[in-house]
């Protein structure tokens, strides 16, 4: 296990919903126009932003699961884990810049100040390149205990992703309260009193 966290099998699991999207983009270029939908374009936007939620999550689970069920080995992958979580994003962002704005930078500008949503979804990415930028030893060393309040703000930039697709969503709310709790739900787990109580019914 630690041998397989450790190795590039660990880098291509975090890449597989990449192989999984180049299979979808394959299949409507060139077998079956249709697979993604009528509209493969917001599809595929939809598609990359809910990969990188859930590698967000996965990387927000990993001080809970090291602090509850002393998950060590995880922890040391979360580096990984959070570059491949903004690498997501960054496609995300580059898909609706390339296939729905169709690179007009003065739409992209207008969206930026003028839609909510997408402003929420950029502060998100903003606090996603902040950590990936600062994922890294030297970082570590230099900005010490900032650096894991920084590190905190992935909670915000969570907050933020759900309230992106709140002002997106037209529907299914029962998701979006889904994807909520999970976060509310990693905040309370690392809190220093449940972390206690669990230690407490543990040691019983
Ligand atoms: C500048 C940053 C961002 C922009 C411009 C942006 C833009 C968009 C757009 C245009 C959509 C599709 C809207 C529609 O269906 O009509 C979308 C959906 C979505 N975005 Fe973003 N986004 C950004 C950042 C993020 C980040 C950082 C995340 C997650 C880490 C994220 C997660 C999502 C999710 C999960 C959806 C799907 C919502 C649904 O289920 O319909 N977005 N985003």
């Amino acid at each position: 296990m630690r041998y397989f966290l450790a190795s590039k099998g660990f880098w291509l699991v975090l890449g597989a919903p990449l192989y999984y999207v180049l299979y979808q983009i394959g299949q409507v270029l060139w077998v079956r126009p249709g697979a993604l939908g009528p509209d493969p374009a917001q599809a595929l936007v939809t598609l990359l932003g809910e990969i990188a939620l859930w590698m967000l999550i996965l990387v927000l689970s990993v001080t809970p699961l090291r602090k509850v069920f002393q998950l060590l080995r995880l922890h040391g992958q979360r580096r990984a884990m959070g570059i491949a979580c903004f690498g997501y994003a960054l496609l995300h962002w580059l898909a609706y810049a390339a296939l729905l704005l169709e690179w007009q930078w003065a739409t992209l500008g207008d969206d930026l100040l003028k839609r909510p949503y997408i402003s929420a979804g950029f502060l998100a990415g903003l606090i996603l390149l902040a950590m990936a930028a600062t994922s890294n030893d030297w970082s570590t060393r230099r900005l010490s205990r900032r650096w894991r309040q920084l590190h905190r703000w992935g909670y915000l930039a969570a907050a933020l992703v759900i309230l992106h697709v709140f002002w997106i969503a037209r529907s299914n709310f029962f998701e979006i309260v889904i994807y909520a709790l999970i976060v509310a739900g990693l905040l309370v787990v690392r809190w220093p009193w449940f972390i206690q109580k669990i230690k407490m019914i543990k040691d019983v």
